[in-house]
This record gives C-alpha cells, structure tokens and sequence, in this order.
C-alpha cells in the first residue's frame, strides 16, 4: 500500500470528479486539458475569451495526442476517446456540472479573481476551485469567494506530460476535503504531490527562481548572457537557465521575480534589463540553433 504523502488528509474524505474544467486554452490550460483527460479519462471543458483561442487549445491536444499516436505512446483506441473527451467553449457555462474547475489564465491577481467570480456564479456549492499560479497568493485569491475553502493552489511545472512534480498549495481556510480531493487527482494524474505553504512562489520556483536571478544579475553586470548560460550546462542541469526561461516565457520569469521581489526585497532584485528585454518585444532570451545548439538572438546582447 502506497504511502500517504506529508500533510495529506485521509483520503476517505476525497470527493469524486467527473468533470473537469479548465479557464483558459492557452499552452498551460491545453497541456492540462490534454494531462486531466488522458489519465482521468473524465471530460474536460476548456474556456477562453473567444472561439479562435479555444479552437486552438483544442487542436493542440489533437495534435499531442497524434504525436503520442506516432510515437506508439498510446493505443488508437485511448487516442480517440482522449481527444473526444476535450472540448472547447466560449461560456463558463459549460462549467455547470463541473466537479473541479481549474485556472490556467494570465498571472494577475485580479484577472484570477474576476476569473473565479464568474466561475462561482455558475458551478454548484461543491465544485472544487483550483488555481495553477506560479507565484500569486492563493489566499488572497480566496478573499472574495462566497465559499473560500473550496480553493486549492494545484501547480504544475512544464513540460505538464513530463514534469513529475505538483505543488499542492493550502490555503489557510482550505477544506480537507478539497486537500483529499486534490491529493487523489494527484495520484490519478500519476505525478508526486508535495503539500506546500501558500507562500510567494510556493517552494520550487523560489529555488529556481535563485538560480536563474543570478545568471541573470551576472548578465546585467556585464558578463555576456553566452558566457553566464553557457557556463552552466555542464553542471548537469536537464536545461540551462535561458533555455527554460524560453520555455517558461519571459514574461512569466519576470511576473515570477517581481512576486518574489515584493515578497523577499532584495533576496529577489528584479533585473532592469530583463524588463527592456520584454518591453522592446524579446520573446527569449534563448533559441534553438538549427542543430539544436542554444543561439542566444542578437537583440538579447545588443541591451
Ligand atoms: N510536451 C510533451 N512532451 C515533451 C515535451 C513537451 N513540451 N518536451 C519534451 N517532452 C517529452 C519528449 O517527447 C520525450 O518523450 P519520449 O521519451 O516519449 O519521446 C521526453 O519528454 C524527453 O524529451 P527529450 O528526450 O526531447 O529531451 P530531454 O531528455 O532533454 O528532456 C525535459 C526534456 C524533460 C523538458 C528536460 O529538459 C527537463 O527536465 N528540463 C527542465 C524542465 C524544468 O525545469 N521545468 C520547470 C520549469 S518552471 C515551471 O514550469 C514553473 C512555472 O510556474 C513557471
């Protein structure tokens, strides 16, 4: 018998979840989408602001589906009822019979609360509210709800498929249940779960937010970002640091770092020249070269 994981409450208390939905249909909410409906193998409903971005979260997880197919990663017949079982709609309607509705939207406190007030209106008393922030308070999250202990910060790490870590996030009103609830999900979605304090940036990113503060305050210093990304690759590291900020999103990073910064000053600078990065359009600061060789794009040096 598997063990229970630190903190988690007794599992008798856990709920069960028939339907899932997902706010939002971005590259986070798909990989979710995608996760919840192959594992779960429960429906799941993807939501955006319009039919565009929902059709294209939806084709995304054809398309991962189709890639598992070729890769012989997956029967023909999982394959087909994975993709049956997501869909995509422009109404938080679709939510109404939903068991757990889960965030994946822009990093701002108040677009997540505006998010869950709109969810709230629709879903019953018992649906369980989950929110994917990298960074954000999830109590503050909770503030406004009519029901705040059915709030659970549920953090996944990219590549959702492959990463196999969760940060399940207490909130201080968080029922026990909704703890339950999340830890099975957990163990549905075959990842390993830790149960970590609402704190700023929770535990993980706090680390790796470190690392690559650094490499990124030695790049504002004046050491050539090459130098301070490529100096580490050999540490071992599956990615150096601006190749995971690539994947990540730099506007992600920064919303991260400047969490941190209001949380922890100093231990946390925010890096000038990262916020010029984005604000002149730089989308990476690292890309693959054309054989797979990290290139870091000359707008990144030329700050
Ligand atoms: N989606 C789906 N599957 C993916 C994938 C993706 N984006 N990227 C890689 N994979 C799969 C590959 O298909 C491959 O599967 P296969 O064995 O079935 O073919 C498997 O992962 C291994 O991939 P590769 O052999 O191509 O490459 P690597 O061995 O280098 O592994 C990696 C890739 C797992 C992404 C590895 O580089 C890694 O662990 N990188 C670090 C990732 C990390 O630190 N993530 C955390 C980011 S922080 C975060 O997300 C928090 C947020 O709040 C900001």
């Amino acid at each position: 018998r598997s063990k229970r994981p630190a903190g988690a409450p007794d599992r008798k208390l856990a709920r069960p979840v028939t339907k899932i939905g997902v706010v939002g249909a971005g590259l986070m909410a798909s990989q979710l989408a995608l996760l919840f409906a192959r594992q779960l193998k429960v429906p799941v409903v993807m939501t955006d602001i319009d039919q565009a971005r929902v059709d294209k979260g939806v084709a995304y997880v054809h398309a991962e589906v189709d890639k598992l197919l070729d890769k012989k990663r997956i029967k023909a017949d999982a394959a087909n009822r994975t993709k049956a079982l997501v869909t995509g709609s422009v109404s938080k309607d679709a939510f109404a019979d939903a068991d757990f509705v889960i965030e994946a939207v822009f990093e701002e406190l108040h677009v997540k609360k505006q998010v869950f007030a709109e969810v709230e209106a629709i879903v019953s008393a018992e649906c369980i509210l989950a929110t994917n922030t990298s960074s954000l308070s999830v109590t503050a999250m909770a503030e406004e709800l009519q029901y705040p202990e059915r709030l659970v910060g549920f953090h996944f790490f990219n590549p959702v498929a492959v990463m196999p870590l969760l940060e399940i996030v207490r909130a201080p009103r968080t029922d026990d249940a909704v703890l339950a609830t999340a830890f099975e999900l957990a163990k549905g979605l075959k990842k390993t779960a830790v149960l970590v304090k609402d704190a700023a940036a929770f535990v993980v990113n706090r680390i790796l937010l470190r690392l690559m503060g650094e490499v990124i305050a030695a790049f504002d210093e004046g050491t050539p970002a090459e130098v301070a990304d490529s100096a580490l690759r050999p540490m071992g590291l599956p990615m150096s640091p601006f190749a995971l900020s690539a994947m990540v999103g730099l506007p992600v990073a920064q919303h991260v770092q400047e969490s941190l910064h209001a949380a922890f000053g100093e231990r946390f600078a925010v890096s000038q020249n990262l916020q010029k990065l984005i604000d002149n359009g730089v989308k990476s600061l690292w890309v693959p070269g054309p054989d797979g060789t990290p290139v870091i794009p000359a707008e990144t040096l030329a700050v």
